[in-house]
């Protein structure tokens, strides 16, 4: 007995993806929703192989109304929903920020009208540590102020959180649960599923994969000269299938209202400390060379992830290492 069916937006994706997987596997019926504007339709074949039958997939754009409302037609009702549909490089952002607001704010305005008119009860949001900014302590909890943002990427996220908070003001019974993701990473441990970058990565985890790939040149450390222990910047590394059940945790655990939750591990780890933790998971030596620091970095940022613990029952239970292995045999699995 299906415990019903969870609209997945941005389901092809690299996050969500792991997300419908994990959905299965406590009962739950995904109905995937993507236009694979950063994504492919073979990802779909890969997610029925880990659960073993087929995924509702509709090929749709969430800023098309329309289109959205032929989804409830057909798959409603739905019991949740978990938007993931965004655009997310910060760059990019820069060069686009029109298309980023269109995208990213225009489709949770499309996606909370349609909720509300089909009277669905929970929304679960894709937001990130980006808005805190530059914190004053490095490790945060969710009562750290939210700063200007430092992209217009940023300023979306900040945005859609205020639209939720605004939208369940006016609409009380669309209760709403905002997840500020921490550094995803990794891929599923049958490595059928993983993220799949568009061109030259930006995140330190594929670029530095496809360097031991041999695909691309070694990788720049961007700066070693930061006030951290060893010189190099400190982040929160979390397993993407811990991030996965921790959207299965929001749909059943989260109180009624707006909530929100960090989600990491708890631990900062720096840029050498993942090269090092990379060539212990692996045995692999990781070509890299010390670079200047790329403008916009955080210094040092971790997750205080204990509201999560105490309101969702929700922890990590994956180490670096075995996030780190696990994008690599994704690389490998890719790179064939
Ligand atoms: P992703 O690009 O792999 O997945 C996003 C998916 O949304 C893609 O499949 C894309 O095709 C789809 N999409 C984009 N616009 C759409 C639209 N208008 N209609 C339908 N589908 C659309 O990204 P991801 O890493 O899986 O990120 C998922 C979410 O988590 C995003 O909202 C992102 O901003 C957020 N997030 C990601 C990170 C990270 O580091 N990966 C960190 C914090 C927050
Ligand atoms: C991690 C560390 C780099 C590449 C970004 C977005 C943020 C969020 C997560 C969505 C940093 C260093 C990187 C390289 C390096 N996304 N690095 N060499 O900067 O924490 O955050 O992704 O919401 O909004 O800004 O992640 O993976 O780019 O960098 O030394 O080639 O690795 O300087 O210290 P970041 P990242």
């Amino acid at each position: 007995m299906s415990k019903g069916n969870v609209l997945v937006t941005g389901g092809a994706g690299f996050i969500g993806s792991h997300t419908a997987v994990e959905l299965v596997a406590a009962g739950y019926r995904p109905v995937v929703v993507d236009n694979l504007a950063n994504s492919n339709r073979d990802v779909l074949k890969r997610m029925a192989a880990i659960v073993g039958e087929p995924v509702a997939f509709h090929e749709v754009d969430c800023t098309d109304a329309e289109a959205l409302e032929g989804v409830f037609q057909t798959e409603g009702p739905f019991v949740g929903a978990i938007h993931f549909a965004a655009y997310k490089a910060v760059g990019e952002s820069v060069e686009r920020p029109t298309a980023y607001f269109l995208n990213n704010i225009g489709s949770t305005a499309v996606l909370l009208d349609a909720l509300t008119a089909h009277g669905v009860r929970r929304l679960v949001f894709s937001s990130s540590c980006t808005v805190y900014g530059e914190p004053e302590t490095t490790r945060v909890d969710e009562t750290a102020p939210i700063r200007t943002a430092e992209s217009p990427y940023g300023y979306t996220k900040q945005a859609c959180e205020r639209l939720i908070t605004d939208h369940h003001t006016a609409h009380p019974a669309l209760n709403a649960t905002l997840l500020r993701y921490f550094n995803p990473i990794g891929a599923h441990p049958s490595a059928q599923i993983g993220e799949l970058p568009i061109g030259r990565p930006n995140n330190l985890i594929p670029f530095l994969t496809q360097a031991v790939a041999g695909l691309r040149e070694p990788l720049t450390v961007f700066g070693d000269d930061y006030p951290t222990p060893d010189g190099t910047c400190i982040r929160d590394y979390i397993h993407v299938v811990d991030l996965a059940r921790a959207h299965v945790a929001a749909l059943e655990r989260a109180p009624e209202g707006v909530s929100v939750y960090n989600l990491g591990t708890g631990n900062g780890a720096s840029v050498k400390e993942v090269i090092d933790a990379f060539e212990r998971a692996t045995g692999k030596a990781v070509p890299h060379a010390m670079g200047p620091r790329r403008a916009g970095d955080v210094v040092a940022i971790y997750a205080d992830a204990s509201k999560a613990w105490r309101e969702l029952g929700w922890k990590t239970e994956r180490s670096l290492e075995e996030a780190l292995a696990d994008a690599w045999r994704w690389q490998e699995a890719v790179t064939r």
